[in-house]
């Protein structure tokens, strides 16, 4: 099958493999295993940050992040399409204990006058800031990027009101390729990030959040009282390190595979595709037709051998990663002017 559900899907390579059974592990909650330690290394390094820290998952991460940032009862400030808003089972809520201050923001991005409006100055009546979050890239609003100087310009106004930043990188390095910049560059604004193994990376378990050593610190205590301090982690962290060697690097190939199915798409009758959009590795589109709905389309694709999901009536989100080569990109592409010619 050519799954284009989700970069989650993708399998262990080879390599991952065989670095998880040679790893050199220890009790990773006392410190001692190595191989979490030299993924630690390389994270902060690729940040540019001080310190990291293993999580299980981006949700994890994010919600450590969020811990170690805030106090229960203020706010955060997101983008109202962001994963952590839509996605997350209001962990920021219920877990975090902070009150959502969702705003709009073309193509994911925040308008820095409308987060320096949305701080409030705190009195008897109003919560102040906790955090502003945002999400490079994007998912929702179709995998695209925020530049560094975009980032700069929230950072700047938060930081001026005092409020920290925090960015869901899940997919930082799919940015990072796209605009032709290190990742550094993209997280130096902020105060923590965090990024996945195990999305477009294509490793099997695994988000990082970097940031300051102090900032680390308080983190690990909070995935301490979440439950997600870990022993012998390294077979986890061994592929991370493949993924970080060996993936990175063909990430452009993935975002190349987006435009190609994108372009077809355009193409086609009643498909409503804002080609700025794909910028990476995510097509969202929407399917504007009498004959059929976004699920009629997907379960026509299944019929030629490929897995898409719709995500409401008429929309559906494709996304490309390793397991997909340049000859599925082609049958995806007949099969959809079969299907919608
Ligand atoms: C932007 C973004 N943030 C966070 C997450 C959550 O990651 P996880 O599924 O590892 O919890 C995802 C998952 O797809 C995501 O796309």
């Amino acid at each position: 099958m050519i799954d284009l559900r989700s970069d989650v899907k993708t399998l262990p390579t080879d390599l991952m493999r065989r670095a998880i059974m040679e790893a050199e592990v220890g009790d990773d909650m006392a410190g001692e295993d190595p191989t979490v330690n030299a993924l630690e290394a390389e994270a902060a390094r690729l940040m540019g940050k001080e310190a990291a820290l293993l999580v299980t998952s981006g949700t994890q991460g994010n919600l450590v992040s969020m811990m170690a940032h805030t106090q229960p009862g203020q706010k955060i400030i997101l983008h109202n399409e962001a994963h952590l808003f839509h996605y997350e089972r209001a962990s920021l809520a219920r877990i975090a204990g902070l009150l959502a201050h969702p705003l709009p923001g073309r193509y994911g991005i925040m308008d820095p006058a409308d987060v320096d409006a949305a701080i409030w100055e705190p009195d008897l009546h109003r919560v102040s800031t906790g955090l502003v979050a945002l999400e490079n890239t994007h998912n929702r609003a179709g995998g695209t990027c925020w530049t560094a100087e975009q980032t700069a310009a929230v950072c700047e106004v938060a930081h001026a009101h005092g409020v920290p930043v925090h960015i869901d990188g899940a997919r930082i390095f799919n940015a990072a390729i796209a605009l032709g910049v290190p990742a550094a560059q993209l997280a130096a604004p902020a105060d923590s990030i965090t990024f996945c193994f195990s999305k477009s990376l294509g490793a099997p378990i695994g988000s990082i959040v970097c940031g300051s050593a102090e900032f680390i610190d308080r983190a690990r205590q909070v995935r301490k009282i979440l439950g997600g301090a870990m022993r012998q982690a390294g077979i986890i962290a061994a592929p991370a390190l493949v993924a970080l060697k060996h993936e990175l690097p063909r990430l452009a190939e993935d975002h190349e595979k987006a435009k190609r199915i994108a372009a077809t798409l355009h193409q086609l009758p009643g498909v409503q595709l804002d080609i700025n959009t794909v910028q990476t590795n995510i097509i969202i589109f929407n399917l504007k037709r009498d004959d059929m709905t976004a699920a009629d389309l997907c379960r026509r694709l299944s019929s030629y051998g490929i897995k898409a999901v719709p995500q409401t009536e008429t929309r559906i989100r494709f996304v490309t990663h390793r397991d997909i080569s340049f000859e599925d990109v082609d049958t995806v592409c007949s099969a959809l002017r079969d299907i919608l010619s």
